[in-house]
């Protein structure tokens, strides 16, 4: 039988199944305590899907640190402390390393063949070992720069010329925007025009919708049926055809021997250079350059983005944060005009700024779905001191988020800079305690409503 295991540390969230691990076979561990929830659909008629992590949270304040529940045919575990955390993911990191097939998830891999969804199997390993020595290495990180600091400056500009005619800004869009184009280019060397980024957003937003939609298939097997009824698995189908063809469109022009420059050393280059060279112990197939684009896509714009936009929305509520920050960052880069990436070294409170947002707003607060490999018993008796498994922000262990570096460096230049550049204040008539904090649904947690501020121009 497998089990959901959901992970709860402060706002985290992370599911895996197949929990426990017997020590003597024939007996099975019991079950942790937990709230019975109705027959057949468990707790699925309560269940908050609109703010999962928070739902948990307190659901488990009742049960304590390991809880069980059901969703559906689904029996699901809960962990919500540091300790057991650290059983889980680092005593455990294998037998945890799987991910549950749910069915959106499952097709957005190209059917496992990606890095994030896929099983862990051989496959998976030498994906990942290629992405992280040559997609997501520091070096590799640090090559993409100049994309960077192009990006950054054309939305530091973007808020000049509105903030001179006296616009508001929405900084939701400006930061979707900056981390966005800094995906596109960095990983498809390729800047759209206005009808590709229209179709763009348009199927982007809709794979934002789906990837998180409730599919009958997971919990109740014998009705997946209804899906096709409500259209739920239509829409999926439909929303993967274009971004196949979008996908194919990308590779079919970095076939192209007289390709373009910028479409030279970016990620899908990279990819189609290692399928040519067989560069892995398994052959490196269409599908996996895909999914792989398909986790850069999903996993790297959105995270950033919100990030970004939640520091933000934090210091417009703590003026006296906002303007330390400030004086941070102005002080050390004086009157050069612009936030170099080796000024982020000398801003020791931008970091620390960035790390309680990280706390306070993870941007993938129920992580990525684990799965167990193997049955697993927590019994509670190893020795947790010295590791902080309450703030997880990237996942942990061996399928812990491999684009930390790119996604960490998004946001310090792009936040260094708004903070250099501008100063910040809240639209006409609207005060501090006016600043909503609600989250949208979705992989990504976003604020619900974007961020509208006025900047004035410091530099
Ligand atoms: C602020 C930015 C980001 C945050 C907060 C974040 C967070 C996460 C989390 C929580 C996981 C699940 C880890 C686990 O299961 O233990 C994850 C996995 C992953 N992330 Fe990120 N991420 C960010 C940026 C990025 C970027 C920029 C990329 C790629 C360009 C990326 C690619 C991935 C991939 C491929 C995985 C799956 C790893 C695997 O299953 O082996 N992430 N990320």
């Amino acid at each position: 039988m497998s089990y959901f295991l959901l992970l709860v540390l402060g706002l985290s969230v992370i599911f895996i199944f197949n929990l426990f691990k017997r020590k003597n076979p024939k007996k099975t561990a019991p079950l942790p305590p937990g709230p019975k929830g109705l027959p057949f659909i468990g707790i699925l008629h309560e269940f908050d899907a609109a703010h999962p992590h928070v739902y948990l949270r307190e659901l488990a304040k009742g049960y304590g640190p390991l809880m069980s529940i059901k969703l559906g045919s689904r029996p699901a575990v809960v962990i919500s402390s540091a300790r057991v955390a650290k059983i889980a993911l680092k005593n455990n990191d294998v037998v945890f390393s799987g991910r549950p097939p749910l069915v959106a998830l499952r097709k957005y891999s190209y059917d496992g063949n990606d890095i994030a969804f896929s099983d862990y199997d051989q496959s998976w390993r030498e994906m990942r070992k290629l992405s992280v020595i040559h997609l997501f290495s520091a070096k590799q990180v640090s090559s993409f720069l100049p994309i960077r600091r192009e990006e950054v400056s054309r939305m530091i500009k973007g808020i000049m010329n509105k903030s001179e005619s006296s616009e508001v800004i929405n900084l939701s869009q400006a930061a979707f925007f900056l981390s966005n184009r800094i995906i596109c280019r960095a990983g498809f060397g390729k800047e759209l025009d206005e009808a590709g980024k229209r179709k763009f957003d348009e199927v982007f937003k809709e794979t934002q919708v789906i990837s998180v939609a409730f599919f009958f298939r997971d919990f109740f097997p014998s009705l997946s049926w209804i899906d096709n009824l409500t259209g739920t698995s239509s829409r999926l189908e439909k929303n993967l055809r274009d971004l196949d063809d979008f996908f194919q469109e990308l590779i079919d022009d970095h076939l192209d021997p007289n390709r373009p420059e910028s479409m030279r050393g970016d990620i899908l280059d990279l990819l189609i250079k290692l399928k040519h060279e067989q560069a892995a112990a398994v052959p490196i197939e269409w599908e996996n350059i895909k999914g792989i684009l398909m986790n850069v896509f999903i996993a790297g714009t959105d995270t950033s983005a919100a990030l970004i936009v939640w520091a933000m929305t934090a210091l417009i509520k703590k003026p006296e944060v906002l303007k330390k920050a400030q004086e941070e960052v102005r002080n050390v880069v004086g009157s050069k005009g612009t936030v170099d990436e080796d000024d982020i070294q000398n801003l020791p409170y931008l970091k620390a700024i960035i790390k309680e947002a990280l706390r306070l707003f993870p941007p993938a607060p129920l992580s990525l779905p684990r799965e167990t490999i193997e049955k697993c018993t927590i019994d509670g008796t190893i020795d947790y001191k010295g590791h902080d498994f309450g703030f997880i922000p990237f996942g942990s262990g061996r399928r812990g988020c491999p684009g930390t570096n790119f996604g960490v460096a998004t946001v310090e230049l792009g936040l260094a800079n708004l903070l250099y550049s501008f100063e910040w204040g809240l639209p006409h008539g609207m005060k501090e305690e006016d600043v909503d904090m609600e989250a949208a649904a979705g992989l990504a947690s976003h604020r619900k409503n974007d961020l509208f501020l006025v900047a004035k121009s410091y530099i």
